[in-house]
C-alpha cells in the first residue's frame, strides 16, 4: 500500500468530524482537494473508507481499522515533533492535559502557577469522569492526566502527588451536622446524592460501603459536583464529595461535614501517562512542577 502521509492526515480529519466539508475547513483546504485525497487513499488500499447515505458520511469497517491506526500514527508524528523540539532544548510549546472532574477545583490554579513560571506555553485543558480519562490514555490523545488511582492492567506510568479525601457532607441545619463520632450504619437511613457511574469518586464510594457490608441508598445521580453541593445545601440529601470541592462552601457555613468515624476515604492523586509515551519537554516540565510543587498551590479546607 502507498500511502502518504498527508493522504492519512486527511483521512484521520474526515474520519473524526465524518464530514468533509469540516475537514476541509480545518485543514484549509478546497472540499475537491480533500475529495481527492481521500480517492487515492481509496484507491492505493483497494478498499472504500466511506459510504455516503443520503448527506451523512460513514466509516465502512476498512474505514474504522484505517481510523484506529491512523490516529497512532497522528499521535506518534506530533511525539516526534516533540522530541525533536527537546532536542533544540526549547522550553515552550503545547500542554494539553485532562483532569477527573474533581481535580478541575485545583488544576487551573496549578496550570496558572506553571504558566507564569513558563510565559510561552498555551495549554488546553479537559474535564471529564474517569471512564473518559481512561479512554483517552488508551488512545494516547493527551499529554497528562490528573485522576484517581489508575487502574494496574494499563501499562501506565503513575506519579502519586497528594491526598484527596472524600468527606460527608450535609446541609448546615441537618439534624447530624451537630453529632459527633457518628457510626456509619448511622447513615443507612439516610439517602445520598451521587455522581455518575462512570465518576472515580462514585467507584470509590461504592467499593467503601461494600467493604465496610453497610448499604447505602442512593435518592439522585448527577455528573458535577457543583450540582450535588446545591442537592446537598437544599436537603435533598446526604453526599459523599472531595474536600477540594468544599472550599466556598465550607468558608461561608452553607455546608457541614459530618464526623463519621469511618470517614474521610482516603484517596490520591496522580499524574498519569502511558508508559510508552515520550513526554514532551513542556509536559516533563510541567510534571516536575507539580510533583515539587503541587501541596504550595493547592489549598484544601481545615476539616
Ligand atoms: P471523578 O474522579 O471526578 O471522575 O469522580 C475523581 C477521582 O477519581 O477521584
Amino acid at each position: 500500500m502507498n500511502v502518504t502521509f498527508r493522504q492519512l492526515k486527511v483521512f484521520e480529519a474526515v474520519a473524526r468530524h465524518l464530514s468533509y466539508t469540516r475537514a476541509a475547513q480545518e485543514l484549509h483546504l478546497t472540499q475537491p482537494a480533500v475529495s481527492m485525497q481521500i480517492k487515492q487513499l481509496e484507491e492505493s488500499a483497494g478498499l472504500p473508507m466511506f459510504e455516503q447515505l443520503g448527506k451523512k458520511v460513514y466509516l465502512t469497517e476498512a474505514g474504522k481499522e484505517m481510523y484506529s491506526y491512523s490516529r497512532n500514527i497522528a499521535a506518534q508524528l506530533s511525539e516526534a515533533e516533540d522530541v525533536l523540539e527537546q532536542l533544540k532544548g526549547v522550553r515552550r510549546g503545547h500542554l494539553d492535559i485532562s483532569v477527573a472532574t474533581t481535580a478541575n477545583y485545583f488544576a487551573t490554579r496549578l496550570l496558572a502557577a506553571f504558566v507564569s513560571e513558563f510565559p510561552d506555553v498555551t495549554f488546553s485543558l479537559d474535564v471529564t469522569n474517569r471512564a473518559s480519562l481512561l479512554r483517552q490514555l488508551d488512545m494516547n490523545e493527551k499529554d497528562l492526566v490528573i485522576m484517581g488511582r489508575p487502574p494496574d492492567e494499563m501499562n501506565l506510568d503513575t506519579d502519586m502527588f497528594m491526598e484527596n479525601p472524600l468527606v460527608v457532607i450535609a446541609s448546615a441545619n441537618h439534624p447530624l451536622a451537630k453529632k459527633r463520632k457518628l457510626e456509619l450504619a448511622e447513615l443507612a437511613n439516610e439517602s445520598f446524592v451521587i455522581r455518575e457511574q462512570a465518576s472515580g469518586t462514585r467507584i470509590a464510594i461504592q467499593r467503601f460501603f461494600t467493604e465496610q457490608g453497610i448499604e447505602f441508598k442512593t435518592s439522585m445521580e448527577m455528573t458535577s459536583n457543583e450540582a450535588i453541593k446545591q442537592s446537598v445545601e437544599a436537603g435533598l440529601g446526604l453526599g459523599i464529595v472531595s474536600v477540594h470541592t468544599l472550599e466556598l462552601e465550607l468558608e461561608t457555613r452553607r455546608l457541614a461535614v459530618l464526623d463519621v468515624k469511618q470517614f474521610p476515604i482516603l484517596r490520591h492523586w496522580y499524574l498519569v501517562h502511558r508508559h510508552a509515551k515520550r513526554l514532551s519537554p513542556v509536559a516533563e516540565a510541567f510534571r516536575e512542577f507539580v510533583m515539587e510543587n503541587a501541596d504550595n498551590f493547592i489549598t484544601r479546607p481545615e476539616l
